[in-house]
């Protein structure tokens, strides 16, 4: 993963992300199920990376206008290379930071996003932002991280590189989960102008044949890649190596399987 900052560096990553979209498949099931987008809604997807949720949306109510907004150019092109290959009508994505949307104000009637808010440079921002463009009465639904250590996989990696590489190279976990904590998504909410909310804690599993299965996929994704290069080689093989003594305690006999916990947030403007 190359790091801008406090959190990755998308652009970088754009062509390697769908690795993971099937590990994080049910959230967006569990989303767009919370948002019963109906025919001729207008919908939202912030931070939609390289397209999903919003593409399985497209698919499934041709009837609903959706367009999807990410910061980073790179993820954004190859969400749109899919709606080239598809030929989907009703949907279209647009590199736009969520602090600073351009559509109108009550634009939508329903805005969603998965694993994007708790990344935003400015959350509160990029809430207000979500408040403006939806409709009075609008629906929205958005999963974020929950805390540190139910984020698992991260949480492996975090421990693993915490003595080894310089504080700049440590994976993003305190911005992955900054919204995580008790109470820090509803008062989000709140300072942006919601009123009408719930967040539930929800939990899924990462599923994996084996470690090696894992390993392969955070080496094609290219995740730990920054990490990686700022150690020395012998270093690299102690790091998988305590990362496959972490995974040891998920190890069933239908393979790896890692729970991991996120906050949903639904709620009506
Ligand atoms: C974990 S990915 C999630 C992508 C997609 N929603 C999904 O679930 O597959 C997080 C995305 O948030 C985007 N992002 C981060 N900060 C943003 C901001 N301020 N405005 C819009 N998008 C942002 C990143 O570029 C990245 O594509």
């Amino acid at each position: 993963m190359g790091h801008k900052g406090n959190q990755p560096d998308w652009d970088k990553i754009a062509e390697k992300f769908d690795i993971f979209l099937p590990q994080i498949a049910p959230v967006g099931e569990v989303l767009l199920q919370a948002l019963a987008v109906l025919p001729g809604d207008k919908v939202l997807d912030l931070a939609s990376g390289t397209g999903e949720p919003a593409l399985t949306l497209a698919r499934r109510q041709p009837h609903a206008v959706i367009a999807g907004i990410d910061a980073a150019e790179g993820m954004v092109r190859v969400a749109q290379k899919k709606v080239v290959a598809e030929r989907l009508p009703n949907i279209s994505f647009q590199t736009m930071p969520a602090e600073h949307l351009t559509f109108g104000d009550a634009s939508f009637d329903k805005v969603l996003c998965r694993f994007g808010v708790m990344l935003f440079e400015d959350p509160l921002k990029g809430c207000r932002e979500i408040h403006r463009v939806l409709k009075p009465g609008g629906a929205f639904a958005f999963a974020v991280w929950s805390t540190p250590e139910t984020m698992t996989t991260m949480s492996w990696a975090a421990r693993a590189f915490k003595d080894r590489v310089p504080e700049e190279h440590q994976p993003p976990i305190r911005k992955v989960t900054s919204l995580g904590g008790p109470g820090v998504l509803d008062e989000l909410l709140r300072s942006a102008g919601f009123t009408q909310f719930s967040v539930t804690p929800h939990r899924f599993d990462y599923q994996y044949a084996s470690f090696d299965a894992y390993w392969s996929a955070m080496e094609a994704s290219e995740i730990l890649r920054q990490q990686f290069n700022a150690l020395p080689v012998a270093e690299q093989d102690s790091i998988r190596d305590e990362i496959a003594r972490f995974a040891r305690d998920f190890q069933t006999d239908h393979g790896l399987v890692i729970p991991h916990e996120y906050l949903l947030a639904v709620g009506r403007k």
